[in-house]
């Protein structure tokens, strides 16, 4: 057990520094237009676009191509409903971080969803699906997976 608690860690640890910082976002965007936003709703909406231009979309892209690709090795993820799920989700966020993005002016409403969805999102990754991965693969393809992490 313990290798796999350490590797965990190791694997997955620049994917859960991003998620840190993710979090950070998701609040600022749960509190836009209230009272406890130090920024306005418009200031939030440009603290996403430099997340989403400068590691948000890498990181959904990694996940997808290095993460779930690997997993598949071992595991038939078409039966596994929380991959479906952790995908679904990434195409919802997607959708709605561009039409935040790409609407002339800040919407509250949709800002605040993303950031529900998106603090959800981090938590089945963490709870769930890393912990899963993490019992599924063996030990050398988990450190392959995280050299490749760490250069990507
Ligand atoms: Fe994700
Ligand atoms: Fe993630």
């Amino acid at each position: 057990m313990t290798p796999n608690i350490n590797n965990r860690k190791i694997t997955f640890e620049p994917l859960s520094q991003e998620h840190k910082e993710a979090l950070q976002l998701a609040m600022q965007l749960r509190r836009a237009g209230t009272e406890q936003s130090k920024e306005s709703a418009e200031e939030i909406r440009e603290q996403l676009s430099d997340f989403w231009e400068n590691g948000g979309l890498a990181h959904f892209r990694e996940e997808e191509e290095l993460i779930l690709s690997a997993y598949a090795r071992y595991q038939d993820v078409d039966e596994i409903p929380e991959v479906s799920t952790m995908l679904l989700q990434h195409v919802k966020l997607r959708s709605l971080i561009q039409q935040i993005l790409e609407a002339p002016d800040a919407n509250i409403e949709k800002m605040r969803l993303l950031g529900k969805m998106l603090g959800r999102h981090i938590r089945l990754e963490e709870r769930v699906i890393f912990p899963m991965i993490v019992k599924s693969m063996p030990i050398e393809a988990l450190s392959q997976l995280g050299m490749k992490l760490r250069s990507g």
